[in-house]
């Protein structure tokens, strides 16, 4: 009989109630605490008492505890046996599947409900992003949270074999041709829906630093290189950020200028030659900027405004700042000195860097809104994605770019 099925009965178990001696039942099974009591995040005296020390303590660790804590794995090793003719009432719940807790599933994806907006394959799409979340992302969304680092490079390789850093731009000409979610879904149907099932499915990791250093810069920083880039330019970073090898973010705030976008000081200088610009200047609270390899960045020209990509080279330094939430996001401050940009690297024309930028805002405000609103965020996307669905049914074609995205 190994430890797990060891049988004793609650009489014995009640033999063990002191420091150093102490079994306490919990859902069915005996666990052996006199070591770890020692050591146990509650505190020793909360398992001493006598409610708890050699008794079943079911209520009292449920009232208190997650199911998962005894999932892990220095915890389940602690159990040495069960009760005989019990059974567990708590069970976990499968990697991937869905609450039946009222209201705990968005009531639009939930059976029994109706929405004319989500088909069957918004439904499954939820059930593979979900699987996918809780095996790959979530481990590392906690690793991260904790120790600060960016989230790991395994998570960016699997997000890349099932396109989903692509799908987090949304529908768009940039899915054309890629297989997504191993085939679940159609490029030319993947909507503004099933953008936002992933947008939620991502943030039940519950953990805002690290989901916006999964990508959000990409989300941010690559439709400009995608929509106003040379194609010899956009095709080379596109397939740089999708395979997840490479990072680009969107650099325009500076501790300058906010809000105020027009009145951002980093400045552009064509060379004599008129082959480079020659760019100096900040940028500050970069999302993804401490590890990002191309820097979509807002500059002041003699024009007026424009927009470069900017590789990572000799002259960007960036800094990884703390912000109201964790580092795993890779915010920075941003230097440029006299940083030597190819002119084939503008996005689109010198003068118009105003309207490049504010054309990439909406489908931004929509992914990077933080948790306390995501909910009204989605809400407002859905009157967005229904406009967009019924504009498509008339056959009118897609709303142009920015306002397709949301
Ligand atoms: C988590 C996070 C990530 C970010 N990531 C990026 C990034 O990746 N790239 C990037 O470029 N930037 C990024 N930013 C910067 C962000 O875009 C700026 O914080 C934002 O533009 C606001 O600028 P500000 O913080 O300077 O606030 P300010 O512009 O100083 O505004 C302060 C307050 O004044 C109000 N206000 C400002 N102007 C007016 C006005 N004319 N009328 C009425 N009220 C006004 C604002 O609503 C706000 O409440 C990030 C910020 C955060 C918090
Ligand atoms: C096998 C038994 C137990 C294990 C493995 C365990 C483990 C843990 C862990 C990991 C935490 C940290 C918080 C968390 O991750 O949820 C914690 C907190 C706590 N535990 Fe336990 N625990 C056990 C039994 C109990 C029992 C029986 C009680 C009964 C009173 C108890 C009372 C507490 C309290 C009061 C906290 C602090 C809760 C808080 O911060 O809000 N624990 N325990």
């Amino acid at each position: 009989m190994s430890a797990k099925t060891a049988e004793f009965t609650k009489e014995e178990v009640e033999k063990h109630n002191k420091a150093g001696d102490l079994w306490i039942i919990v859902d069915s099974k005996v666990y052996d605490v006199s070591r770890f009591a020692a050591m146990h995040p509650g505190g020793l005296s909360v398992l001493t008492d006598e409610e708890v020390a050699g008794q079943d303590a079911t209520e009292a660790f449920f009232s208190l505890h997650r199911y998962e804590v005894l999932q892990r794995p220095q915890y389940a090793r602690l159990q040495i046996g069960v009760i005989p003719g019990e059974s567990q009432v708590v069970k976990p719940k499968a990697i991937g599947a869905l609450s039946d807790v009222p209201y705990a599933e968005p009531t639009w994806l939930t059976s029994g409900y109706h929405s004319p907006y989500y088909t069957d394959n918004h439904r499954k799409f939820q059930v593979a992003i979900r699987k996918f979340v809780e095996e790959v992302i979530l481990p590392d969304a906690q690793a991260r949270e904790e120790d600060g680092k960016r989230p790991s490079q395994h998570v960016f390789d699997e997000m890349a074999k099932l396109n989903i850093i692509a799908m987090r731009l949304g529908p768009g000409k940039h899915l054309q041709g890629r297989q997504l979610m191993g085939g679940l879904v159609k490029a030319e149907e993947f909507d503004p829906f099933h953008e936002l099932i992933m947008a939620q499915e991502i943030a039940r990791c519950n953990a805002r630093g690290y989901t916006d250093g999964l990508g959000g810069g990409t989300c941010i920083g690559l439709p400009p290189v995608i929509n106003f880039g040379k194609p010899e330019i956009r095709d080379k970073v596109v397939d740089d950020v999708f395979s997840g090898k490479k990072f680009v973010c969107l650099a325009i705030s500076e501790a300058f200028a906010g809000s105020d976008v027009a009145g951002l000081k980093c400045f552009a200088k064509k060379s004599e030659d008129g082959k480079h610009w020659i760019v100096n200047g900040t940028k500050k609270w970069i999302t993804n900027g401490a590890f990002s390899d191309y820097f979509t960045v807002g500059c002041r020209t003699e024009k007026g405004m424009v927009v470069l990509l900017i590789e990572r080279q000799e002259g960007v330094e960036t800094k990884l700042i703390k912000t109201s939430y964790s580092t795993a996001a890779g915010t920075a401050f941003i230097t440029f000195e006299n940083v030597k940009v190819p002119v084939e690297n503008t996005l689109g024309p010198d003068g118009k860097g105003l309207h490049v930028i504010l054309s990439n805002f909406n489908h931004e405000r929509c992914v990077s809104c933080p948790v306390e609103a995501s909910r009204l965020i989605m809400i407002l996307i859905h009157f967005e994605a229904g406009a967009w669905r019924a504009l498509q049914s008339r056959g009118k074609g897609r709303l142009s770019k920015s306002a397709s995205n949301g």
